[in-house]
């Protein structure tokens, strides 16, 4: 039975017999020894492995290069070394498939850049190895989140027919004609009518809020948008809890405490993936992170932003104006400059936010919030919903939406209305703010970005 290479580095006691697998990431010869630093994927650690070079297999030494694959036998037992408490002493060594010269990761350090044309090797480097266990693991923490708090875990669906954030910025669903191999036309369409990949659930789960009272989505979601930047994919997921009988001052605290919970969970439980972006990515992130988990967030509306902003008397390369959308270097500014700390901005213009947001009396903002973290910005966007049949109604109009097609929609209103709020999370920026890793593309196990979807 092979022991995973997390659980060898962890023991409690020597053993006589083990079996390990493992990819090689260094191999260095003596002359009656070979010392193999083999690694599992199950922790950031190595497991080193001393090979006798008169043991069964160790004629296949010279191939046991760096990416190759191999099996070992042998004993457990504390390490001479400093590096690691445990070691292996080989009684048999077998190579199971070799990785030839043009294997591309290398000992020297790799950019970025080249690592995102080999997103499928990546993995096997320790930075991103470290990434995707963090990822699977926060992945688990967001579920913990809500099912400890009696949320329900609702998969909305993927292909529809609606477009919550009403920006246009959907991908269009389309068959091929199995014959010509090229696209049919919209009348043969396979659901009769235009659909698209989802840009939020929130519309669907706003339905099962309004019946099963909290629930949350987590799963993927689609943006056409043209964005070239690093926190932009046109492929990321989202996290998206809705809240029936709740208010934006609800949905704000649940929001803060998320992140709360989500940054104490990165802090402590990465069994030291956390360790490798702090040596190599931020030196300061521990400290960051501990700082906005035990800290409250500041709170101020976006007229108050505008005004802050105003005053600053920074030169931004997009002036700050009511009724524009804070940009990046905005939001940045005051999370990192004024307030350093993560902010939420509550109540913006109704003219740049959604149908669906609930109108303030004022008559001029709605319950809009975004909570912008220091060194992203926007991490969560969300609101209270409008919950009155009449006012949802002169919305859509605006909007231009067809009363017909969301007939569904406005059904939760005509029907037990009910205040509502919810948001949602990227969960790729999440991943950014937790890491220190300064572009999306490297937070996501395949990145489509516009022009980008080789694998
Ligand atoms: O602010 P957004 O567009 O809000 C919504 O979609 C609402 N329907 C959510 C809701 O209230 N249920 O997106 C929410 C979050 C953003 O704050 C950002 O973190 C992330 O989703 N996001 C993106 N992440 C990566 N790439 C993109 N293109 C993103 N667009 C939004
Ligand atoms: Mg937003």
């Amino acid at each position: 039975m092979r022991t995973l290479i997390r659980d060898l580095l962890g023991a409690t006691e020597a053993s006589d017999s083990i079996v390990a697998g493992g990819w090689v990431r260094t191999r260095r010869d003596s002359k009656a020894f070979s010392f193999l630093e083999i690694n599992d994927g199950s922790c950031l650690g190595n497991l080193q492995v001393i090979v006798d070079h008169g043991i069964p297999g160790s004629d296949d030494l010279h191939d046991m290069t760096t990416g190759a694959s191999v099996q070992v036998e042998g004993r457990l037992v504390a390490s001479q070394g400093g590096n690691q408490a445990w070691e292996v002493q080989a009684t048999s060594v077998r190579l199971l498939g070799k990785a030839p010269e043009d294997f591309p990761l290398q000992k020297k350090g790799h950019s970025p850049e080249f690592l995102r044309s080999i997103a499928h090797l990546r993995p096997r480097t320790n930075l991103y190895g470290a990434m995707f266990r963090i990822r699977s693991r926060m992945s688990f923490a967001v579920h913990r989140f809500f099912q400890e708090r009696a949320f329900h875990y609702i998969h909305t669906p993927i292909i529809t027919a609606s477009d919550c954030e009403g920006a246009g910025e959907m991908f269009r669903v389309t068959t091929l004609d199995p014959t010509s191999g090229k696209k049919q036309d919209y009348s043969g369409d396979f659901f009769e009518k235009a659909t698209h990949l989802t840009v939020s659930g929130q519309l669907e789960g706003e339905t099962f809020a309004c019946a099963l009272g909290q629930i949350y989505t987590f799963g993927p979601t689609f943006r056409a948008e043209n964005s070239n930047t690093s926190r932009h994919a046109a492929e990321f997921w989202m996290i998206e809890p809705e809240m029936a009988f709740c208010d934006l001052e609800g949905d704000m605290d649940l929001a803060e405490e998320m992140v709360k919970y989500l940054v104490a969970e990165a802090l402590e439980n990465q069994d030291g993936d956390l360790s490798i972006f702090e040596k190599f990515i931020d030196k300061g992130l521990r400290q960051r992170l501990e700082f906005v988990a035990a800290n409250p967030f500041e709170r101020i509306s976006y007229t108050d932003a505008v005004e802050i902003l105003q005053k600053s008397g920074r030169e931004f390369e997009y002036p700050v104006e009511y009724g524009h959308n804070l940009q990046s270097e905005h939001e940045r500014w005051l999370t990192e400059e004024h307030f350093k700390r993560p902010v939420t901005v509550f109540n913006y213009p109704k003219e740049i936010k959604p149908f669906y947001m609930r109108l303030n009396d004022d008559d001029r903002t709605v319950t809009a919030m975004d909570l912008l973290v220091p060194g992203i910005g926007e991490i969560v966007g969300g609101s209270q919903r409008e919950e009155r049949l009449d006012v949802l109604q002169a919305n859509m109009e605006r909007h231009e939406l067809s009363l017909e097609d969301y007939g569904w929609y406005v059904d939760t209103r005509r029907f037990g209305t009910v205040p509502h709020a919810g948001f949602g999370m990227g969960f790729e920026r999440l991943l950014m703010f937790v890491t220190g890793m300064q572009n999306i593309r490297d937070v996501i196990p395949f990145a489509r970005t516009p022009g980008h979807c080789e694998f």
